[in-house]
């Protein structure tokens, strides 16, 4: 496996590897790895010639109130995984390599304008301008998300659409602990009570899906996932939507496709999760 820090070299080793007709699937990670990438990465492995993972803390996506210098890293153990997963490279420059004095941007309206958006304004333009960067670098065939951002997942397929980024945007299922606590890299912030706490947030969903139907009014589903999370005295909401599943706004009946999409605080770490519902 080959690390790349430089944009130049990963350049050079795509354009080497293009010309031997091999396909390309990146995934894009902030590090920190789980087992959630690490499903994304034996996906990307199945399904592309070359595997990359990029890793890198992105400055643009975090908010002024959000500490970057603590997002939990560790290269060794995540480039262990990476390499014990088959991938062939991994990618990761350092902000300096990535931003010099930025004045261009990619931004996408209406979607990134609800649920996480709104406690997060600028979160998803900078998502979307690293996005943009690391295709533009890597050039993929193919890009793997996680389903558990399912905002994010929308707001890049839209994205690529808009663009015409010339990439295929393969999600994938949400990983969960076996008490179903959805896997994430910030998981490392909660003590043990709150680790017991956060169960709250898959059994709303549990409750959520038991509740959930074709006709019912949004605002009874949601209800019973709040009476959930609002026992829970470490647990607070900062919002659960039923939204319309490709344009992430919010609808009063369930009548189509739709996302029903929570963020909760459990103690300071703030945690997302969510269901779909097909009709
Ligand atoms: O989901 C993430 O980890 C990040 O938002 C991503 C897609 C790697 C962009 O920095």
């Amino acid at each position: 496996m080959q690390v790349f820090k430089t944009i130049k070299e990963t350049r050079q080793a795509i354009k080497y590897w293009k010309k031997q007709g091999l396909t390309i699937g990146l995934v894009p990670t902030m590090g920190y790895l789980h087992e959630g990438h690490g499903s994304l990465i034996e996906r990307c492995r199945k399904e592309n010639d070359i595997v990359g993972v990029s890793i890198f803390v992105n400055p643009t996506q975090s908010g002024a109130n959000e500490d970057l210098a603590k997002y939990p890293r560790d290269f060794e153990r995540d480039s262990k995984i990476c390499s014990d997963l088959g991938a062939d490279f991994i990618f990761c420059p350092d902000a300096g390599e990535m931003y010099i004095d930025p004045q261009a941007y990619v931004n996408i309206n209406t979607l990134s304008e609800t649920l996480c958006g709104k406690s997060r304004p600028t979160h998803f333009k900078g998502v979307c301008t690293v996005v943009s960067k690391l295709f533009n670098i890597v050039s993929p065939d193919r890009a793997y998300f996680g389903e558990k951002d399912a905002q994010q997942l929308a707001i890049i397929r839209k994205m690529v659409e808009d663009l015409n980024f010339d990439v295929e945007i393969v999600g994938c299922p949400t990983v969960r602990e076996k008490n179903g606590l959805a896997k994430s890299s910030r998981n490392v912030y909660l003590s043990d009570d709150e680790r017991k706490a956060s169960l709250c947030i898959s059994k709303a969903i549990k409750k959520g899906l038991n509740v959930i139907h074709s006709g019912i009014e949004s605002s009874e589903v949601i209800d019973t996932m709040e009476a959930i999370i609002n026992s829970e005295p470490l647990a607070k909401i900062d919002y659960i939507s039923v939204v319309d599943a490709k344009t992430m706004q919010p609808v009063e009946k369930i009548q189509k496709d739709v996302l029903v999409a929570m963020a909760v605080y459990v103690g300071k770490t703030r945690l997302i999760d969510n269901f779909s519902y097909s009709i």
